[in-house]
């Protein structure tokens, strides 16, 4: 089967959403790891409950981003990883994991890239008051947010929504796309031509 490995620091929802869609047989991937810089996060207990192994780690730990990376490069082929996921993932890349998994590793951002890249995207767009943001699953490239999109949903923000069901609308919207786009690239559906990524 089509192996991947999640790469998430905090709630985890969409990490949980990916493994409802594996039970249910709509992934058509097996989740074989957990990544997570965060031992105490709750999407260590997802993993646990769902019975998928982990590599825990803590940043302060390692003088150098490289160092934890390569031991996280060496889980992943031995595990024979197809695709990294990240899904809320709150730690820059080095070159060490992004050229080894380039065009293998994909991202979710709670904006409509190029708008509001980089941290806390919903508040960013709150604030700037737009009447459209959405959600984008792109593919990780040596930048911040910048690699080529493959697929982006809308979210409107009507008058009457707080900043806080702002929020439940992108995960809502998160939940829908993500897995969808990792059963894409099971089946081998997804073309790259630089910067243009096409769904057959
Ligand atoms: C998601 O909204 C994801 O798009 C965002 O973190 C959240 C994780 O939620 N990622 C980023 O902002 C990356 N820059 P979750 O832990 O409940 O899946």
């Amino acid at each position: 089967p089509y192996r991947i490995a999640v790469f998430a620091s905090g709630q985890g929802s969409n990490f949980q959403t990916l493994i409802d869609a594996s039970h249910k047989g709509i992934l058509g991937a097996e989740i074989v790891l957990l990544v997570c810089n965060k031992p105490e996060a709750p999407v260590v207990e997802r993993a646990r409950r769902a019975g998928i192994d982990c590599f825990l780690f803590e940043r302060k730990a390692y003088s150098r981003r490289e160092d934890y990376e390569a031991e996280i490069a060496a889980e992943l082929e031995r595990r024979g990883v197809d695709l990294i996921v990240l899904a809320g993932y709150m730690l820059l890349l080095t070159p060490v994991l992004v050229d080894a998994y380039q065009g293998r590793m994909i991202n979710i951002h709670p904006s409509l890239l190029p708008s509001f890249p980089g941290k806390d995207a919903i508040g960013q767009a709150w604030s700037y008051g737009v009447k459209v943001t959405g959600v984008t699953v792109h593919l990780v490239d040596g930048g911040m947010d910048t690699g080529p999109v493959i697929a982006q949903k809308i979210v409107e923000i009507e008058q009457a929504d707080t900043i806080e069901a702002l929020e439940e609308k992108i995960r809502a919207a998160e939940h829908d796309l993500y897995p969808q786009v990792v059963n894409w690239f099971a089946e081998g559906r997804i073309r790259i031509d630089g910067r243009k990524i096409t769904i057959s």
